[in-house]
């Protein structure tokens, strides 16, 4: 569907001319485009299903619901009547968002359609793959064991089982033999964000790395929109989670071009306005399609010091209908700071060794609950040499120590 027009007014938030903006999910990544928003006056609101979630803590109004209950989710958004809902993570009631975009209640970000294609693995590969036609890695769907025995031996082995929904890896297994597919198949259901039983089993691709193109579609000054890319961000994923990224990530010239008509034929078709991660595998000249994120990426969080303008800024100016710029100021590159300890509140010990690091910031996010694999600040570093960016990314983030308070 077309996106309505975006406002060109920006009113004065917490008054009746306010520009309310709603986040569905106030996480790390969340509370930057919350930010963001703050900047440019717009009434910001935060929605997520725990209290004092990151962007709870920056916007005008915190709510906690579970956003992947229909009920409760459109009676919060009939309440608060944003005109914008900007989804930040995929467990979300879409039918609601769909259903209340349709009725002109308000826009989803980028459109409702392009938040439910995405949340589900099976609705966009089939998009990507067999409607535009992109190269992407062999797959086969399978709803049992038995189909998932099928598919497998179909697609050969090594394979990679994944729930159709799911993110950050959960519940993903790589399959060397037969043997390993029953375990592939209980972990998937184990994993996957609700219990839909169902999974995509994946041909491995060969890459020499994998890229986030950030792309973004924005208003032009003639009021069509115009799609701008970011440089490549090159990341490094363990179980599935990113650790390190860093931009730019270089790559011949025929691959980037490839990058781009890949990224430009995917947001095209997914529409709206907003800043898209792209995820691609790239071997030499070639480049596989993976994934997409109608929204900011973890990776991108690199651009918070590599960016004039970094992909929060991008994505709340681009949703506005403000013209965006995507150009670099500096390489760098970024690095996670796990919680490492299963506790509730941390105390961060080492921050100041970590800030003497040259060229570094550090950002926490503020979650009130740590798990030892729970994303819990990041260390970010600039410098005209990406190697020593990324070195420097990884010390700061070393030299910050979490423990419980
Ligand atoms: N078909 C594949 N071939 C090779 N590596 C893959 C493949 N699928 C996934 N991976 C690896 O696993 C990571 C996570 O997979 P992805 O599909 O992006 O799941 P998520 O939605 O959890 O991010 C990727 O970034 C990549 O490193
Ligand atoms: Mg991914």
């Amino acid at each position: 569907m077309a996106a309505a027009p975006a406002p060109v007014s920006l009113g004065t938030p917490l008054s009746s001319a306010a520009t309310r903006v709603l986040l569905l999910g106030a996480g790390e990544l969340g509370k930057e485009v919350l930010i963001a928003l703050q900047r440019l006056g717009v009434e910001t609101l935060a929605v997520d299903r725990y209290d004092h979630a990151p962007g709870h803590q920056v916007a005008h109004h915190a709510h906690t619901i579970a956003m992947n209950h229909p009920a409760a989710l459109e009676a919060l958004l009939r309440r608060e009547r944003p005109a914008l809902v900007v989804p930040e993570i995929e467990a979300i009631a879409t039918p609601v968002l769909q259903a209340l975009e349709a009725e002109g209640l308000l826009r989803v970000v980028p459109t409702a359609r392009a938040v439910r294609l995405t949340m589900d693995r099976e609705g966009i590969r089939r998009l990507a793959a067999e409607t535009l036609g992109l190269p992407t890695s062999p797959y086969r769907f399978a709803s049992s064991l038995d189909e998932l025995r099928g598919a497998a031996e179909a697609i050969g082995f090594p394979c990679i089982v994944k729930p159709v929904m799911s993110s950050s890896g959960k519940g993903q297994s790589w399959v060397d033999s037969p043997a390993d597919v029953h375990a592939a198949w209980d972990a998937a259901m184990a994993g996957g964000r609700v219990s839909h039983g169902r999974v995509i089993c994946e041909g491995v691709i060969r890459f020499d790395f994998e890229i986030t193109l950030l792309t973004v579609r924005a208003l032009g000054a003639d009021g069509q929109v115009e799609t701008r890319f970011c440089e490549a961000i090159g990341h490094k994923q363990v179980a599935g989670d990113y650790v390190e990224s860093w931009q730019p990530q270089p790559m011949s010239a025929a691959a980037l071009q490839k990058a781009r008509d890949i990224a430009l034929a995917v947001t095209a078709d997914l529409g709206g306005l907003g800043l898209f991660g792209v995820e691609l595998f790239v071997q030499g000249d070639e480049v596989w399609f993976s994934e997409v994120s109608p929204r900011p990426h973890d990776t991108g969080l690199v651009t918070l010091v590599t960016q004039w303008q970094n992909e929060f800024e991008l994505h709340a100016r681009a949703l506005l209908g403000l013209p965006v710029d995507t150009s670099m100021k500096s390489p760098g590159a970024s690095a996670v700071v796990y919680g490492g300890v299963d506790a509730g509140a941390l105390v961060f010990d080492g921050v100041a060794d970590a800030l003497r690091v040259p060229g570094t910031e550090l950002r926490l996010f503020g979650k009130p609950e740590s798990f030892v694999k729970r994303r819990m600040g990041v260390a970010l570093a600039h410098d005209e040499d990406l190697a020593t960016a990324r070195s420097r990314a990884k010390e700061a983030a070393g030299r910050v120590r979490p423990r419980p308070a």
